[in-house]
């Protein structure tokens, strides 16, 4: 592990992410970006992982985009290296990602959270997009994912006034999967990747493919899509077995074709 913001580990078939710039609350500088983007992409390829964690400290998922690097920044230098695409990055990962949030996820921290495929809170884990009194916006999807994990007019509210939510409140609007005890939450979001990570991944991929595209298709392209690929997974190895292993009464042997 040669990073120097984020901690990367394999725990079995679990790849963990741990965010790890405490003294800036994992505010999200470009060097933790890459090094995220990086380590992500290297539990991409290793073919024995087949899910992955991303989480922060007891007090802090990640603090939002690192306000010092950003004070300073002109329009056109923004412009010009294109300010924050990189994140987006992550998104293209086909494993699932998890990210696993205790403290504050705000700003680029809750829009980072948000690009993962599901978000577990602990109990104490504060959401929020507070960059309207910073005198900017949500710059890495937080006007559009917030938007569609909790509808319109709660995403407003957020988004327009800089309030948090909290993670009760969050599982309520559907931002969050599960809440549970901070001291658990690793434990949980690991159980959950386990889970995940012991089927197919041919089929999970599949299965991520799937519901992401719904975010980018009409209803009747989504429903033709998933069939379609629904159909595929009958020219898998894995579609029979699964369903002989069923017809059988043993467990499945997966090979990921
Ligand atoms: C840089 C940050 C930071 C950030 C905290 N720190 N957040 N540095 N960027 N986003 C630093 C503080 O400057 C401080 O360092 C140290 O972390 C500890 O923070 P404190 O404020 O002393 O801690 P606390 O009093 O417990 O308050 C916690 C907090 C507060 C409520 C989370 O830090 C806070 O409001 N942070 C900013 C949250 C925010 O506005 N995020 C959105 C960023 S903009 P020093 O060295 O001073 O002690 C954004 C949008 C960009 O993300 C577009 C999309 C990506």
């Amino acid at each position: 592990n040669t990073y120097q913001y984020i901690i990367a580990e394999k725990k079995g078939r679990v790849g963990l992410v741990t965010l790890n710039r405490p003294k800036a609350l994992n505010a999200l500088s470009d060097g933790l970006i890459s090094e995220v983007n990086n380590a992500v992409k290297v539990f991409q390829d290793d073919k024995d992982v087949g899910s992955i964690i991303i989480t922060g400290s007891e007090k802090a998922f990640a603090a939002g985009a690192d306000i010092k690097e950003m004070e300073k920044v002109t329009y056109s230098d923004a412009y010009n290296k294109d300010l924050l695409a990189q994140w987006h990055d992550l998104t293209k990962t086909r494993k699932p990602i998890i990210a696993a949030v205790n403290g504050y996820a705000l700003g680029g921290g809750c829009e980072l959270a948000m690009m993962c495929d599901m978000i577990i809170a602990g109990e104490k884990a504060v959401f929020g997009q507070p960059e309207i009194k910073l005198g900017t916006i949500p710059g890495c999807g937080g006007t559009q994912r917030l938007i569609r994990a909790i509808g319109k007019s709660k995403a407003m509210e957020m988004i327009l006034t800089g309030n948090n939510m909290n993670a009760h409140d969050a599982e309520k609007a559907g931002l969050v999967c599960k809440v549970v005890p901070p001291e658990e939450l690793l434990s949980e979001a690991t159980k959950i990747a386990e889970k995940i990570a012991s089927y197919s991944q041919l089929t999970v991929a599949m299965a991520k493919e799937a519901v992401n595209s719904s975010y980018e298709l009409t209803l009747q392209e989504g429903i033709r899509f998933e069939r379609r690929l629904f159909h595929s997974t009958f020219a898998s190895h894995d579609q029979k077995e699964g369903m002989n292993a069923f017809v059988e009464k043993r467990n499945p042997t997966w090979h990921n074709k």
